[in-house]
This record gives C-alpha cells, sequence and structure tokens, in this order.
C-alpha cells in the first residue's frame, strides 16, 4: 500500500434522530471526503425512551451490535472523521465498539465529531483511544443538539460556522 493510496477522507457517521447524518454531509461537501454510514442490523426503537433504554442496555452488556450495509475499503483512507451521538456518556455501541474494532486503523488520523444535548465529550474520546490504539485522534468538536436551531428542539442544520471553522483550523 503507498502512501498515496492512502490519502482520500473518509466521513462515517451513526445517527438516530438526524443531527450527526446533517453534519456528516457538510464534512463531505466541504471536504469532498465519502460518506459512510454506519448502521446496525437491528434498528433502535424510533421512540426516545425505548432507544435510551436499549443504549443503556448495550452500554451495560458491552454489547457489540452487528453491522449492516457493506464495508467499506477503510485502507485507502488516511483520515477518518467519526460522527456519532453522545449516548449515556460516550459513543453508541455499534458506531463506536463494532466500527472501531472492525478495521485497522493505524497510521489513519480520527477526528471525531460529537454532537450532545449537554455533555460534550463525554468519556467518548477516551474510549476511541482505547478502541483504536495505534490510530492518532485529531483535535474533535462537540456541537451541541440545541446549537442552532433552537426553536425547533435538538435539530442542528447545516452549514454550522463552528464546523467550517474547525475545518479549517484543521488545515482539511
Ligand atoms: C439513547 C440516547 C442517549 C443519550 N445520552 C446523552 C448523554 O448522555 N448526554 C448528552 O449530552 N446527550 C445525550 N443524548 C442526546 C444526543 O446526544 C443528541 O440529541 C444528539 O445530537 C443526537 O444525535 P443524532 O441526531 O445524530 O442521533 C442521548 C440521546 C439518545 C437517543
Amino acid at each position: 500500500m503507498t502512501a498515496q493510496s492512502q490519502n482520500k477522507i473518509l466521513v462515517a457517521y451513526f445517527s438516530w434522530s438526524g443531527n450527526d447524518k446533517v453534519l456528516a454531509g457538510q464534512i463531505a461537501q466541504e471536504t469532498g471526503g465519502d460518506l459512510f454510514e454506519i448502521k446496525t442490523v437491528k434498528a433502535y426503537p424510533g421512540a426516545y425512551n425505548a432507544c435510551i433504554d436499549v443504549a443503556k442496555q448495550e452500554q451495560n452488556s458491552n454489547a457489540r451490535p452487528a453491522l449492516s450495509g457493506a464495508d467499506t475499503n477503510m485502507g485507502q483512507y488516511g483520515t477518518v472523521f467519526l460522527c456519532y451521538p453522545n449516548w449515556w456518556g460516550t459513543l453508541p455501541m455499534g458506531g463506536g465498539g463494532t466500527f472501531l474494532e472492525a478495521y485497522d486503523f493505524s497510521g489513519k488520523t480520527i477526528y471525531p465529531l460529537i454532537t450532545h444535548g449537554g455533555s460534550r465529550f463525554g468519556r467518548s474520546l477516551d474510549d476511541i483511544k482505547k478502541l483504536c490504539p495505534k490510530a492518532a485522534i485529531g483535535e474533535g468538536l462537540s456541537v451541541s443538539a440545541f446549537d442552532t436551531n433552537p426553536k425547533d428542539g435538538t435539530r442542528v442544520t447545516a452549514p454550522n460556522r463552528d464546523l467550517t471553522a474547525w475545518l479549517r483550523k484543521l488545515g482539511i
């Protein structure tokens, strides 16, 4: 594998209620990266309370929910944006453990983007480091779910200016 063949950008995202999907789309648009949705085989409940119960159970049992969809050809990427919501203080188990253990991230740089309801990054940066010990973890961005569109509760909208500023700062 030559260095040149690893210079592409992957924008991987997990999103239950849409916020991370919106921001991942913005990253892909601004960087020219490939968008990749991390999806579990078993869909999470659509109702909030049911979803938080399932998410808590998965976290308590350190679950690795199976992912659906095509494998991404990770070898071609040197830069990976990982976009995920804060679920109970860290990444959702499918967006975190299952996805991050499925690939070899050595030599790659992961830039975390989290959306949250107040807890910012929570424990997620430490958890990413533990799950991907061979990756470099670049500066992350946390975006409040209430940031950009307070009238609509927890909906973020794009373009998000903090996100654009972050990409400029990263030089990507
Ligand atoms: C199962 C679940 C657990 C959550 N736990 C937290 C939490 O611990 N801390 C927090 O700040 N926000 C928490 N939230 C709020 C989400 O992080 C926030 O709404 C996020 O922007 C949703 O992203 P999405 O639309 O891409 O799914 C939780 C939401 C859900 C559905």
